[in-house]
């Protein structure tokens, strides 16, 4: 129970009726994060891993520490803009309007085994935006790795529909 116990909730933020799950506890307790970590590559154990990739902003936080737990390289999946060279670019739907993430061209060799991490799963929309943009550069999404699922918004079954395995370390239902 540690790794949801250290997640902070702060109610009505960014606007009101919604609970915040805050990570940033979980990432100041030393404990917890490393408990995290670990269990987040627990079902990958044996796995031939070549790169983790990551979701901006959060998941990198967790990205760079599994990649450096499994020896391999590590990828940014940004928000749009902000990478430097040459991208390619996913747009999906939000509550109101759109959100576009990008990927270096090259960032993946063709065939490479990737695995996909994020802080947190709602709607799924960010999740299959870096499934998508991995595909397109010919590299293989062998999973997907959360500290929290919101299972209200349906996320682990619109990843699981594109046929990528989903772990998941807790869940937070309402309040
Ligand atoms: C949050 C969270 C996930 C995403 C999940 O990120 O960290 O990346 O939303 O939502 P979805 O499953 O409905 O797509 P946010 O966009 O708030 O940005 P941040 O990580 O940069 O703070
Ligand atoms: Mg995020």
């Amino acid at each position: 129970m540690q790794i949801r116990d250290s997640i902070r909730t702060i109610p009505d933020f960014p606007k009101p009726g919604i609970q915040f799950r805050d990570v940033t506890t979980l990432f100041g307790d030393a404990q917890a994060f490393r408990m995290a970590i670990d269990n987040l590559l627990h079902p990958y154990a044996g796995a031939r891993i070549d790169k983790v990739a990551a979701l901006e902003a959060r998941g990198f936080i967790m990205g760079g520490a599994i990649a450096h737990q499994l020896s391999v390289g590590f990828v940014p999946i940004r928000k749009a803009g902000k990478l430097p060279g040459p991208c390619m670019s996913e747009s999906y739907s939000l509550e109101y309007g759109e959100a576009t993430m990008e990927l270096h061209e090259g960032a993946f060799k063709p065939g490479e085994r990737v695995l996909l991490v994020d802080d947190l799963i709602a709607t799924g929309g960010t999740c299959e935006a870096g499934i998508k943009l991995i595909r397109r550069a010919g590299a293989i999404v062998i999973g997907s790795a959360f500290i929290i699922d919101l299972p209200a918004l349906g996320g682990r079954e619109r990843i699981e529909a594109l046929d990528v395995p989903v772990h998941i370390l807790c869940e937070f239902e309402g309040d």
